[in-house]
């Protein structure tokens, strides 16, 4: 008997340049992920809008983040990496999930209730963020979802509307599982380690932006909030909240054990430590920054790449959105 390939589908938004949270807790799981599974790579714009976006900078960053992703690893021979408004069907699916998501659901997401404190008037696209998201998935008929820690209650949500639908109109969809790692499921700010590295906070000094020069990541880096003790070591004491997030940091970036990490810093200082993060963090970004400088003179050579990956979502997603309609009932239109 031979099994199935795993399907992994993962979305990410051209709102802001990458940083490293979006690079340890999402991006670099999806590479090293890359081989065994059939992977999808969706550049999320239809979600990026449910906040206001420049629609020049929208536009610029859609390929920026392409070239970026391909500059981390993503390798378009190995993963399907497209732009979500290519595929029509995520629009479509999301309508049709719309309709039997009730409203409450959605009025407890957290992200949305975070969000939305900070907008004098909501959006009604912001609400519906996470259906746009479950539909992205289930078009898929997704196993695996990685992501930040941040996402884990958009894909148990995933799972409830999935479920609805499948009682209500029969065995649809595959219940998708959250894939979150222990180390760097949620990078915290430089600057305050008790709060999420995030994309819209431009305070110098919050995040490391993937293609920031060396300088500007020793500058950071040097002035990484961290606890008035003197042990490196890895802890979930929320007092020691900094260097626990520099040691992960510093992990993903060398790879190495978190034994192996603690040894080396036995016996040294905050500002010891300080340093050889902030090398290993230039010394892990420098590879993707060169690619990067690269692959962004080149446009269309970047839409030629999006276009493949369009095709390849589509053959996937369009029979499926087919599927999702008949089920409803509606009449298809002929092919
Ligand atoms: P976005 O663009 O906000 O984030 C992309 C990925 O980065 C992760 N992430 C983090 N991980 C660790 N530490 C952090 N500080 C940090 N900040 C962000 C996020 O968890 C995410 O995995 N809603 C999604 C986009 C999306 C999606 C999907 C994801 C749309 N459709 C379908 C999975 C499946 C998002 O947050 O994007």
């Amino acid at each position: 008997m031979t099994l199935k390939p795993k399907r992994v589908f993962s979305g990410i938004q051209p709102s802001g340049m990458l940083h490293i949270g979006n690079y340890l807790g999402a991006v670099q799981q999806w590479v090293q992920g890359q081989g065994t599974k059939v992977n999808f790579i969706c550049i999320v714009d239809l979600h990026a809008i449910t906040m206001p976006q420049e629609p020049a900078a929208l536009h610029r960053q859609t390929r920026e983040l392409a070239a970026l992703l391909i500059a981390a690893g993503i390798d378009p021979q190995q993963t399907t990496l497209f732009v979500q408004s290519h595929v029509r069907a995520h629009a479509e699916g999301c309508w049709l999930l719309n309709c039997i998501t009730p409203l409450g659901w959605l009025e407890r997401m957290t992200q949305y209730k975070h969000k939305a404190q900070r907008q004098e008037s909501v959006l009604t696209g912001l609400l519906d963020y996470p259906v746009l998201q479950a539909a992205d998935i289930l078009l898929y008929d997704s196993d695996e979802v990685p992501v930040g820690e941040d996402q884990k209650q958009h894909i148990e949500l995933t799972r409830d509307i999935a479920g609805r639908f499948n009682s209500l109109y029969g065995e649809t969809f595959v219940l998708p599982q959250p894939i979150i790692r222990e180390s760097g499921a949620r990078i915290m700010a430089l600057n305050d380690p008790h709060a999420k590295m995030s994309k819209s906070d431009f305070t110098r000094g919050h995040a490391i932006r993937v293609n920031d020069s060396p300088d500007e990541i020793r500058w950071v880096v040097k002035r990484a909030v961290t606890d008035p003790g003197r042990d490196i070591t890895f802890s979930a004491d929320p007092a020691r909240a900094g260097v626990n997030n520099l040691l992960q940091i510093y992990e993903l970036f060398t790879g190495q054990s978190r034994a192996a990490i603690e040894a080396h810093f036995a016996g040294k200082g905050y500002g010891a430590l300080k340093t050889d993060v902030a090398e290993a963090v230039i010394e892990g970004l420098r590879p993707i920054r060169e690619r990067y400088e690269h692959l962004i003179t080149d446009p269309a050579e970047l839409d030629r790449i999006l276009a493949v990956g369009a095709t390849q979502a589509r053959a996937v997603a369009e029979p499926k959105i087919r599927e999702m309609m008949a089920k409803v009932g509606f009449v298809l239109p002929t092919l």
